[in-house]
């Protein structure tokens, strides 16, 4: 008899809560800021903010993360500082070289050719002109002239920072001025391996997977 009168109660209760139920306004909300959030939305318009939008730029001068700002400026005196100032900070080494070569390949020889002597596949074809030759004694080009023009493009050429990591186009500059050598008939440089630490540390910014292939030939090479 019990029973009976608590299952009757328990109906009673459960019919007189979903007889309230009406469809057509929002239901009865059990702890409401998990459905309607105390912070802002990302997106939201909310008259504190200038312009009543939550979302805003970046504070002037952010610097994204495994980003390095690169100090010259795309100008004539830029080009100029960088020619006479900027230095390859990383080594010479023929492991860069194979790198520099492989990505010199996908991304330059197609104007600059396999050589650089300035006769790719898009020269022969008549398809850009101008492209010149790496040892071109009037443009004399040194590694910060090299790694500026890749930055930035010059005039034709467009830009590869983009496309490219820092560590990535410091390889490349090396093969150019390897590339430069040959065509001069010089020797090109290459300095002795002689601590593994230059290519642990990334001395210069390089893509995630750059670090972790470096660790990896570090494991494999102990
Ligand atoms: C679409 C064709 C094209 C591609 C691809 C290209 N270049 Fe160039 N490059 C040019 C042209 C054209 C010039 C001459 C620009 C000028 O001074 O008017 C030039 C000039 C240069 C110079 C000499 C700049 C100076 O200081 O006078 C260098 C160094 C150079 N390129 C390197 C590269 C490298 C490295 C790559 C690949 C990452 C590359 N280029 C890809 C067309 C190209």
């Amino acid at each position: 008899m019990k029973n009976t009168i608590k299952i009757l109660i328990a109906v009673a209760v459960m019919i007189s809560i979903v007889s309230c139920q009406n469809d057509k306004k929002p239901n009865y909300q059990y702890m409401p800021n998990m459905y309607e959030s105390v912070g802002y939305e990302a997106y939201g318009e909310y008259d504190v903010f200038q312009g009543e939008q939550e979302a805003m730029q970046p504070v002037a001068g952010s610097i994204p993360r495994g980003w390095m700002p690169y100090d010259f400026e795309n100008s004539n005196t830029g080009y100029q500082l960088a020619k006479d100032t900027l230095k390859n900070p990383i080594k010479y080494t023929a492991e860069n070289e194979a790198n520099g070569k492989a990505l010199y390949d996908i991304y330059c020889a197609i104007c600059h050719g396999a050589k650089g002597k300035g006769k790719g596949y898009l020269v022969e074809r008549e398809k850009i002109l101008g492209v010149p030759s790496y040892d071109d004694a009037g443009r004399a080009i040194t590694e910060g002239s090299i790694y500026h023009v890749m930055y930035y493009g010059i005039n034709s050429m467009g830009s590869y920072a983009s496309q490219t990591s820092e560590h990535e186009r410091w390889q490349i500059v090396q093969y150019v001025q390897k590339l430069k050598a040959e065509l001069e008939g010089k020797t090109p440089r290459i300095d002795p391996e002689s601590d593994m630490a230059s290519s642990l540390i990334p001395a210069v910014n390089k893509r995630p997977e750059e670090v972790d292939q470096d660790k990896e030939d570090h494991n494999n090479a102990q």
